[in-house]
């Protein structure tokens, strides 16, 4: 039987999730702020054009005298700073106002940070599991109604641990953050009938995703 480690891990519900490490998306997030904010005066062939992703990519400021997007460089683009407060050269943008909110203007820094993608690279699915990661065994397991599940993971990462009845059907859902080796998620199911019942968690490292080796354990009441 392993023993327990004492329990140091935070337990983190949905509303920290994966998505922690999804990327901005240009059309879904970016251009409607263009549409909104900027195209009516800058829409045009000449000079500062945003009306799409490939105009703004193109975009030379006349008075930066460079491109107004620099991939990877937020505080390097004129676009940036020119909808912060003080913009270097001329007024800030939106000409006149409503200035953005700080939301939009992270958005666009986050864009731009990311890379300036069109289409935000999404997480590639592995099949194989990296060194490293690994389920350990819930603990106790017959349980009533608590049981610890275990996982270890090297480095940060973000996880989604799934627990299904032994029909298939999804009855608990656990997602979080961590950078403990070792990460401890407790599950009560007091409200649930004797049985045996599946669990599996996915985790998100870097751009990839891969599942760990799913596991049964058994309530007993
Ligand atoms: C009401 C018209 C108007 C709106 C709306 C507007 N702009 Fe501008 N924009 C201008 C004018 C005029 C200039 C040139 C004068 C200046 O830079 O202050 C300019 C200049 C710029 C420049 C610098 C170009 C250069 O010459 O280097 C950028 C970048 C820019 N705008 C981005 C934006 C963004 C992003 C938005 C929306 C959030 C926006 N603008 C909204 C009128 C507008």
């Amino acid at each position: 039987m392993k023993t327990l480690t004492p329990l140091t891990v935070l337990l983190y519900f949905s509303f920290f999730g994966a998505d922690t490490f999804a990327q901005v998306d240009y059309e879904k997030d970016i251009q409607p702020i263009f549409d909104a904010s900027c195209v009516s005066c800058h829409g045009s062939t000449s000079g500062v054009n945003l009306a799409n992703y490939d105009a703004v990519m193109n975009s030379v400021g006349d008075q930066y005298g460079t491109e107004i997007v620099v991939p990877g460089n937020p505080n390097q683009s004129p676009l940036v700073d020119k909808i912060e407060p003080s913009p270097e050269i001329g007024s800030r943008m939106p000409q006149g106002g409503p200035f953005l909110s700080n939301d939009e203007i992270d958005l666009i820094r986050n864009w731009i940070a990311e890379g300036a993608n069109e289409v935000a690279v999404s997480n590639e699915m592995i099949s194989e599991v990296p060194e490293g990661f690994e389920m350990i065994d819930n603990y106790p397991n017959p349980f009533n109604p608590q049981t610890i599940i275990s996982f270890t993971s090297p480095v940060t990462s973000a996880y989604n641990l799934n627990v299904y009845n032994a029909t298939g059907v999804l009855i608990r859902e656990f997602s979080g953050v961590t950078n403990n080796p070792k990460t401890q998620v407790q599950v009560n199911m007091n409200d649930l009938p004797s049985g045996i019942y599946i669990y599996r968690v996915k985790i998100t490292s870097g751009n990839r995703s891969f599942f760990l080796e799913s596991q049964k354990m058994t309530l007993t009441k």
